[in-house]
């Protein structure tokens, strides 16, 4: 890196398209270079050369993608991991048996299903709040036993808004910290650390990485110390680590991030507007919407973008259920956050343990002309 970018007052958008200004030391690329190698030699006077030992720890690749994410967070530093559940899971793995967890009831099902476990073969205590009213988070906490409260935002697959702020003040006041899964709302729109979360987490598998090539993980920290090392200790003994070449894919991915998720945005917004009101869709769930019950959250909080995601509701099941057998430009896979769009079933992927509806499609929209999505969903609809 050749100057500082934040100090030279650049935006997020231009600090990401330029990766930092990064420029190759060794010969002046100005894309990084991937560090493939496992382990690495030491000097003449047997000291590590530039830190690096072997890359369970990171190599110089990884370390490039976690100070971009770290400066387009504005956290003290970023652990990348080898999927979004392996980060999740670490984090986890740091609470011992009899401390008390906070978590939405509607989540992304993963962390839900893997507090369940937590709770009973590990005896973790789990309390799960509806996401829905502003009182049950703080309800849900017991000051001096909560030790950490897990938020989502946007929330899947409904996309409520959870308000930051608000739920950094009621973890603090009660001595617990606030991780945040923001994995639906990237750096591009919502400042969760400044919002006063611990914590900010991404599946970077989706809206950092952008293009469904690759599974990652990252965790950033407001402030670094004992709890942040006892984590980068954990993901080396634990083997989590992403590899080298993922994390030169993310790094070209997130080049792009503030465009791409723009254009989803833009692409959404125009998308859950077309489909507000249509005779054969019950309800759309989309934070943009004026209806939706947390748009004023969303409006103070997403400051970039309302996002990609948002779910339809049909009058049936049946309905739902051929509509994503009839799609021809929506790819009807899970996921979310890549430049094409995607349509799922979402209560069929989850499983029959899932509390999501089963007329709930969840739409990923991507950056294609929103004109084809929105007759692709037109034509689908006619013949479902
Ligand atoms: C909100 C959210 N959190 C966490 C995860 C888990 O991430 P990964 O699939 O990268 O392990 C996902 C994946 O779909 C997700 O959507």
């Amino acid at each position: 890196m050749d100057k500082p970018p934040r100090q030279l007052g650049l935006s997020p958008a231009t600090r990401a398209a330029q990766a930092l200004r990064f420029i190759d030391p060794a010969s002046g690329g100005v894309t990084p270079a991937i560090h493939l190698s496992s382990t690495y030699a030491r000097d003449e006077t047997y000291a590590l050369r530039d830190g690096y030992i072997y890359a369970r720890e990171g190599t110089p690749t990884t370390r490039v993608a976690e100070d971009l994410i770290t400066d387009l967070t504005g956290g003290a530093g970023s652990y990348l991991f080898s999927s979004g559940m392996a980060a999740i899971v670490t984090m986890l793995e740091t609470l011992k048996s009899g401390d008390h967890v906070v978590a939405p009831r509607v989540m992304y099902h993963g962390v839900l299903n893997w507090l369940v476990r937590l709770e009973s073969l590990r005896g973790i205590k789990v309390s799960l709040f509806d996401q829905a009213s502003d009182e049950a988070l703080k309800n849900a906490i017991i000051p001096g036993e909560t030790k950490l409260v897990w938020i989502e935002t946007p929330i899947n697959p409904n996309w409520d808004v959870l308000d930051i702020a608000a739920a950094a003040d009621a973890a603090h006041a009660a001595g617990a910290v606030l991780v945040t899964d923001c994995t639906a709302a990237p750096p591009a729109t919502t400042d969760a650390l400044a919002l006063g979360a611990d914590y900010v987490f991404y599946s970077a598998t989706k809206y950092l990485g952008g293009h469904s090539d690759l599974i990652a993980g990252v965790l950033t920290c407001a402030r670094a110390g004992d709890a942040w090392d006892e984590l980068g200790e954990l993901r080396k003994l634990m083997g989590n680590m992403l590899a080298s070449f993922d994390a030169w894919l993310l790094i070209r991915g997130i080049r792009t991030l503030y465009l791409r998720y723009e254009r989803a945005s833009d692409n959404a917004l125009t998308l859950a507007r077309h489909f507000e009101g249509h005779p054969k869709i019950a309800a759309v769930l989309y934070p943009g919407l004026e209806s939706h019950p947390n748009h004023a959250v969303a409006v103070r909080q997403m400051q970039g973008g309302f996002g990609g995601m948002l779910s339809l509701l049909t009058h049936d099941e049946a309905t739902a259920a051929a509509l994503v057998r009839h799609v021809q430009v929506f790819i009807p896979a899970t996921s979310l956050g890549g430049v094409e769009s995607l349509i799922e079933h979402r209560k069929a992927v989850e499983g029959p343990n899932s509390i999501v509806p089963d007329t709930l499609l969840r739409l990923s929209i991507g950056i294609e002309d929103v004109r084809d999505l929105i007759a692709d969903l037109e034509q689908a609809l006619d013949r479902a």
